[in-house]
């Protein structure tokens, strides 16, 4: 059975609102939303986006990781967010050959136009189920869980759904994270997967709760910890912990500051990456 993660449960926190950048139609810019899907997302040094859209979670990251792929298939889409970011937009294969095998590029955010399922197919794992490799995964809702007319210029037919689900679930090494409406097909699909929950506000108004399953345990580190605490307060209290730490050691004599954070760099270490 899929599991509901309770810290995740305290962090479907009250549905937030929609901002002007949040209002592409499934964004996943809300308050509530976001937050508790970057509270899910482990370091990581490769970051796909399948299902780009407008990027919403790829925004909101404070801390990008090294290398970033915005996946859409809806060409003026995919040329509306690269030229919006600042940014290349290149079809996979161009990316597969010059960006994930060669030296042409390295570091840096790319827009893919093309398939998601072009970029999971079998043949090219190898170039993308990596250890350090994270992929979010937001694919239009199934037809049948939407209360809402709008529709995509690319849809997903319930086969696809499935299709989608079922080499998601081969991957060995990559960290996955997928979003949906509740229902049947994910949860019977994703049973071994971990769930958490949270509440989104549609374009009407009507409060949805969707879900977030992952392939990996609870991320004890996070890609970007800026927006950690389980609620608007928890993460106010922590902000304020945080204001209030950097002002005393500002205050500080440098030498003072330098053997703290020489300190603080090996505590880390030790705890958490060497462990
Ligand atoms: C739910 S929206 C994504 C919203 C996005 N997460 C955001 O916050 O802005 C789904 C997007 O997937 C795109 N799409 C549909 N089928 C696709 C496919 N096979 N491969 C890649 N993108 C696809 C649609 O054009 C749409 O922009």
């Amino acid at each position: 059975m899929a599991t509901t993660d309770k810290k995740g449960d305290a962090r479907s926190c009250k549905a937030g609102t929609a901002s002007k950048n949040d209002s592409y139609f499934g964004g996943k810019g809300q308050d509530g939303v976001f937050h508790t899907i970057i509270n899910q997302i482990p370091p990581c040094d490769d970051y796909w986006e399948l299902f780009a859209g407008n990027a919403s979670i790829y925004r909101k990251l404070k801390y990008k990781p090294k290398r970033c792929f915005l996946v859409e298939k809806y060409h003026s889409q995919a040329k509306r967010l690269a030229n919006n970011l600042g940014v290349p937009c290149f079809g996979f294969d161009f990316v597969m050959v010059n960006v994930l095998n060669g030296s042409m590029y390295k570091d840096g955010t790319y827009v893919v136009w093309g398939s998601a399922f072009d970029v999971l197919e079998i043949m090219r794992r190898e170039y993308i189920d990596k250890h350090n490799s994270f992929f979010f995964i937001d694919p239009p809702y199934m037809l049948g869980t939407r209360t809402s007319t709008n529709r995509y210029k690319h849809e997903l037919a319930d086969e696809e759904h499935q299709q989608l689900l079922d080499w998601l679930i081969t991957f060995k090494n990559a960290k996955m994270a997928i979003t949906t409406y509740p229902n049947e097909t994910y949860q019977q699909k994703l049973q071994q997967w971990r769930m958490v929950d949270y509440k989104s506000v549609t374009r009407s108004g009507e409060v949805r709760v969707e879900h977030l399953y992952m392939n990996y345990p609870s991320p004890q580190l996070l890609q970007d910890p800026s927006y950690f605490g389980a609620n608007y307060r928890e993460r106010e209290a922590y902000n304020k912990q945080q204001r209030n730490w950097l002002r005393k050691f500002q205050n500080m004599p440098p030498a003072q500051q330098q053997i703290i954070l020489y300190k603080l760099y090996n505590h880390f270490n030790d705890t958490y990456t060497n462990a």
